[in-house]
């Protein structure tokens, strides 16, 4: 079996100027994700000693632990990948630019729905978007921590955290400075990547 890893970044930490510094990321990235990462890896050795020893567990207490950190690193390891340097006018290409003109009749108003789903997060949690085979359309789900709200095989293929500590070294409480300046770093292949 395998640890949970901090995966590197596929940019350096000043590439995301002027969305993101590099102090910002760099805290984001190596204090918050790492302490995911720990924390998923040390509960499921707590678990295997359990199970070792013959010793009774706090189940729901891991059940909640687990659900948050695993949860915690697949959305940051998702969200560091659908990032690249900013530019302006960074417009959705290829198929996802076909599916959200279907789903959502234009550009404008997905990023209006997005992004007002990223703002009216209470407290922490995630935007994103998702692409359901069942009903083959695209959906935006609300995510409150890293795992409330959730949708069980959707899958994500855009994500935005809106924990404050993903900003409030460059933004301070301005959460939609934060998010309008995000739709500059989108890295739309990546996006169209996932789709397939
Ligand atoms: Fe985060």
């Amino acid at each position: 079996m395998n640890n949970y890893e901090l995966p590197e970044l596929p940019y350096e930490y000043n590439d995301l100027v002027p969305f993101i510094t590099k102090e910002q990321l760099e805290i984001h990235h190596q204090k918050h994700h790492q302490s995911y990462v720990n924390n998923a890896n040390s509960i499921l050795t707590k678990v295997d000693e359990a199970r070792e020893n013959n010793t009774e567990l706090d189940q729901k207490a891991i059940a909640k632990e687990l659900s948050f950190n695993i949860s915690g690193h697949i959305l940051h390891s998702l969200f560091w990948l659908n990032m690249k340097k900013p530019q302006e006018n960074n417009l959705p290409n290829n198929n996802i630019l076909g599916l959200i003109n279907k789903n959502f009749s234009n550009f404008e108003r997905f990023k209006k729905e997005f992004s007002n789903t990223a703002l009216s997060v209470e407290g922490s949690g995630w935007s994103a978007l998702a692409y359901d085979n069942i009903a083959d359309r695209l959906i935006i789900i609300q995510i409150e921590k890293h795992n409330v709200n959730l949708v069980p095989k959707l899958n994500l293929i855009l994500v935005l955290d809106v924990w404050e500590h993903a900003y409030y070294l460059d933004y301070k409480n301005d959460r939609a400075k934060y998010i309008e300046n995000f739709w500059s770093a989108i890295d739309w292949n990546e996006v169209n990547t996932r789709i397939q």
